[in-house]
C-alpha cells in the first residue's frame, strides 16, 4: 500500500475506512496465495504485520468491522450449541457402487445411457471424474461475494451453523475473488468436503500426545470433531482443509453449463478445487480414472474412500433428475475400505528379533484394505494404553496399502460390561518372556519392553547367530539366513556354541545343501575360531555395542574376563561409553546363561590373542577393495573429507565412472557422472548412504 493511497482522504474516519479496505484486500490475496496456491509472495512476518495493522484499525473503529475481514477468522465465542440451518437446496447423497472391479463404472454408464434413451451407436457420454474425499460435507453460503454462513449437511434438509469454526480454515475465501468489473453473485452456495490432511493429522495427534490429551482415530474423525467444536479457539488449532465439489442455491450467477466448468469457475473465485479430476469419455475413461487413483490412493496427502463420476452436462443432469434422495447423474465408486470394526479377542505378545516385545491384537477375522486380517499391531504398551484397548472391545482396524494392519481405536459405545482390564504388558507376562522365560525389562525413556534372554531366547536366536557369523564379527562364510532358519527351526542349533558342533553329515541333511557346500561351512567354522577380541565382543550382539565400542572396550580392558567383571563405574571410564551402554553391558553379563555361552564358545575352540588382538586391531575395512566415485556437493562433507573417510575405510576414490565402480556418491547438482552411473545400473548413494557404509556398525553386510 503506498503512502499516496493512505493519504487520499484527509478525514480520519474515511482514511481509516480506506486503509482497512486496502489491508483486507491485501490480506485476502496473500491468504489465497499461502493457503490455496501454496505460493506465498511475502514472508509470514509481513503477513502478521498487515494483519495487526488491520486489527488495530478495527479496534479503534468497530463500525468498520466486516464479516469478511480476515481478522474474523479466529474470533468467536464459546457456543452452547449449534443453531439449525435449513438448506435452501437439500444436500443429497450419492448412490454407491462398492465393486472393486470396473463394473461399477460400466454399469453406471449403461444405466445413464438407458435413462437418456441413447442408442448403442450414440457417442460416448462425457463425465467428470473426481475424488471422493473422506471428510464431511459442508455448505458455504456466499451473499454478494461474502461468506455469511457455513453449515453441515445434517439430515440433508437441516444442518448446523458452524460458521465460526469454518472461518478458521485459511483456504476458504471469506470473500469471493472476482475479475475486475465482475459483479458478485447475489447468492452462491458452494458445496464441498472439509477434511484433514494426513500430515496435519499426524502432527496434531503428536501435539495431543505431548500434552497428554486424547488422540484421534483417523483424519475424518478429527475433522468432524473440529467442525463441531463449540470453542472456536480450539477449532482454530485443528488444521482443517477444504475442497469444493459442487454448488447449492444460486441467485444472480450465470453458472457454466457443465460440472467441470462450474468447478473451474469456483476455482477462479478462489475456492480450493482438487486438481485430481478429469473429463472422461464413456465407461473406459471412468475405469481408467478409477484404476489410476486406486494406485495413487495411498500416496495422496489425504484420505479418499473412492471416486465420484458425474454426468458433465448440466442439461443432461436435469433430464436425468433424482430417484428418492439420490441424483441419477452421479455415482460414488468406492475402493475397499481401509478401516473396519471387529472384535478384539485377545492380546498376544510377540518377541521380535532383538527381544522387543510387541503387543499384537488377535481379531475376529475381518476383510479390510483388500485382505482378511486377524492380527494387527498395537505397537507398544504406551500406545495400547493410550488407546485403552481391552480384550472384548470392538476396535477399529486399519490396513492401508502394504502397511501392517494396526488397531487405531476402540468403539467405546460397544464396550461390554465384562470387558477386560487396562492392558498391562508386565502383568500379562508375569514379568517373563513368553518364549524363553527370561526377565523382561523396559529401560527408562524407551517405549518398548524387551526380553533380557538375549542369546538364550529362541526368538532372538536366529538373528543372534546371523549377527555372530557376520563378516564384521567372527565371519563364518556361507552361513546365510536360509540355512540358519533351518538349523534353528529343526532344533539342530540351539545356541551359538551349537554351531561348532555341526558336522558335515548334519549340514548336508539340510535342504539345498550338498556335500561340497557342507564341507565349505565346516571349513568356514574352523577358520572363524581364530578371531579377535573386538570381533568376538561385537559378535555377541550386546545391545548398544557396535564395532567401535567393542574396539574401545577391548583396548581399554585388554581381556574379556575383565570386561565381563567390570562394574558400571569402570565401564564408564571407557571412551564414549555412557550410562546406557555401560548398563547394557552389565545387564548382558549379569545373565548367567550369557556367561555360559561365552564359556562354551571358548571351550569349542574360539580364541584370540588378547594382548595383540586388543591393541593392534585396526578394525575391519568396510570399503576394502571398493572403488567409489564422488559427484556433486554433499550436504555436510567436503570432497576431501569424504575422500579421507573412504580411504581410511580401505576404499579407493576414482575420478571417473566405469563398470568397475562399486558405488557412486552423489550430492547436490550431480552431473554427467550420475547419469552414467544410472546408465550402468550402479549403486548410487547420498551422503547418508555413504555414512551408513562407513559406519556399518550393526553387523549388516555390504550390498
Ligand atoms: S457430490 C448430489 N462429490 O460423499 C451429489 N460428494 O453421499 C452430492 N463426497 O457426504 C455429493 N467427495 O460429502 C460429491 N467429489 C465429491 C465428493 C462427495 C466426497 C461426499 C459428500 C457426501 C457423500 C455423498
Amino acid at each position: 500500500m503506498s503512502q499516496a493511497d493512505l493519504n487520499e482522504s484527509t478525514d480520519p474516519a474515511q482514511r481509516a475506512a480506506q486503509q482497512a479496505a486496502q489491508l483486507r484486500a491485501e490480506l485476502h490475496l496473500h491468504a489465497h496465495r499461502y493457503y490455496v496456491l501454496d505460493a506465498p509472495s511475502i514472508p509470514d512476518a509481513e503477513y502478521d504485520r498487515l494483519f495487526q495493522a488491520l486489527q488495530a484499525i478495527e479496534a479503534a473503529h468497530p463500525d468498520l468491522l466486516t464479516a469478511d475481514s480476515p481478522t474474523q477468522r479466529v474470533l468467536g465465542r464459546v457456543l452452547d450449541g449449534f443453531t439449525p440451518v435449513r438448506h435452501a437446496v437439500p444436500m443429497l447423497s450419492i448412490r454407491t457402487e462398492t465393486d472393486t472391479e470396473a463394473s461399477g463404472a460400466t454399469s453406471f454408464d449403461a444405466r445413464v445411457r438407458r435413462e437418456l434413451e441413447l442408442t448403442d451407436d450414440a457417442p460416448a457420454l462425457e463425465y467428470n471424474a473426481e475424488l471422493k474425499f473422506d471428510g464431511l460435507a459442508m455448505n458455504l453460503r456466499y451473499e454478494r461475494g461474502v461468506l455469511v454462513q457455513a453449515a453441515t449437511r445434517g439430515d440433508g434438509e437441516t444442518g448446523e451453523d458452524v460458521t465460526q469454526n469454518i472461518r478458521t480454515i485459511g483456504q476458504i475465501p471469506l470473500r469471493l475473488h472476482l475479475a475486475p468489473g465482475e459483479t458478485a453473485p447475489e447468492v452462491l452456495e458452494v458445496r464441498g468436503e472439509v477434511y484433514m490432511r494426513r500430515d496435519d493429522f499426524e502432527a496434531m495427534n503428536e501435539r495431543q500426545r505431548q500434552a497428554g490429551d486424547k488422540t484421534f482415530v483417523n483424519p475424518r474423525n478429527a475433522a468432524a470433531g473440529a467442525v463441531r467444536q463449540l470453542d472456536p479457539s480450539i477449532a482454530a488449532r485443528r488444521p482443517l482443509s477444504f475442497y469444493a465439489y459442487g454448488v447449492g442455491e444460486i441467485q444472480g450467477w450465470q453458472q457454466p453449463d457443465t460440472h467441470s466448468g462450474t468447478l473451474d469457475a469456483l476455482q477462479a473465485m478462489g475456492l480450493p478445487v482438487c486438481a485430481d479430476r478429469v473429463v472422461a469419455h464413456g465407461s473406459d475413461g471412468l475405469v481408467t480414472f478409477h484404476q489410476a487413483m486406486g494406485v495413487r490412493r495411498d500416496s495422496l496427502p489425504f484420505d479418499i474412500d473412492g471416486v465420484v463420476y458425474k454426468v458433465n452436462s448440466l442439461d443432461l443432469q436435469r433430464r436425468l433428475g433424482f430417484v428418492s434422495r439420490e441424483p441419477r447423474w452421479a455415482v460414488a465408486h468406492k475402493y475397499p475400505a481401509q478401516e473396519q470394526m471387529t472384535l478384539l479377542q485377545d492380546i498376544d505378545i510377540q518377541v521380535g528379533r532383538t527381544g522387543k516385545l510387541t503387543p499384537v491384537a488377535k481379531l475376529q477375522p475381518v476383510f479390510v484394505g483388500g485382505t482378511t486380517v486377524s492380527n494387527a499391531t498395537l505397537h507398544n504398551e504406551d500406545e495400547a494404553r493410550r488407546k485403552d484397548v481391552r480384550v472384548g472391545d470392538t476396535v477399529i482396524v486399519r490396513r492401508a496399502g502394504d502397511v501392517i494392519p494396526e488397531v487405531v481405536g476402540v468403539v467405546l459405545e460397544h464396550r461390554p460390561a465384562d470387558v477386560g482390564g487396562p492392558f498391562d504388558l508386565y502383568k500379562q507376562l508375569k514379568g517373563v518372556c513368553p518364549v524363553c522365560g527370561s526377565a523382561i525389562a523396559r529401560e527408562e525413556g524407551e517405549a518398548d519392553w524387551r526380553c533380557t534372554g538375549g542369546l538364550f531366547c529362541p526368538a532372538q536366536r536366529k538373528q543372534a547367530i546371523l549377527h555372530f557369523a557376520g563378516r564384521r564379527a567372527v565371519d563364518i562364510e556361507g552361513l546365510g539366513d536360509k540355512l540358519v532358519d533351518q538349523l534353528v527351526d529343526s532344533g539342530t542349533v540351539l545356541s551359538l556354541p551349537g554351531l561348532y558342533k555341526l558336522g558335515i553329515a548334519k549340514l548336508a541333511s539340510m535342504e539345498r545343501m550338498a556335500e561340497k557346500s557342507a564341507q565349505n561351512i565346516v571349513d568356514a567354522l574352523e577358520k572363524s575360531k581364530h578371531t579377535t577380541l573386538p570381533r568376538f565382543l561385537f559378535g555377541l550382539g550386546i545391545r548398544q555395542i557396535g564395532e567401535t565400542t567393542a574396539k574401545d572396550l577391548a583396548r581399554h580392558f585388554g581381556s574379556l574376563d575383565r570386561i565381563m567383571d567390570a562394574s558400571v563405574e569402570q565401564l564408564l571410564e571407557v571412551r564414549d561409553v555412557g550410562p546406557i551402554v555401560a548398563q547394557s553391558i552389565r545387564t548382558f553379563f549379569d545373565q548367567a546363561h550369557n556367561r555360559e555361552v561365552v564359556e562354551q564358545l571358548r571351550a569349542a575352540g574360539v580364541h584370540w590373542d588378547e594382548s595383540e588382538g586388543a591393541a593392534a586391531e585396526q578394525g575391519p575395512k568396510p570399503l576394502a577393495g571398493k572403488t567409489l566415485v564422488l559427484t556433486g556437493s554433499l550436504p555436510m562433507l567436503s570432497r576431501d573429507q569424504a575422500k579421507e573417510l573412504i580411504e581410511a575405510a580401505g576404499g579407493k576414490v576414482s575420478g571417473s565412472v566405469s563398470k568397475k565402480t562399486h558405488y557412486v556418491v552423489a550430492g547436490e547438482e550431480a552431473g554427467s557422472k550420475l547419469d552414467k552411473a544410472r546408465e550402468l545400473g550402479l549403486t548410487v548413494l547420498d551422503e547418508a548412504g555413504l555414512m551408513a557404509l562407513l559406519a556399518a556398525d550393526e553387523g549388516h553386510s555390504l550390498p
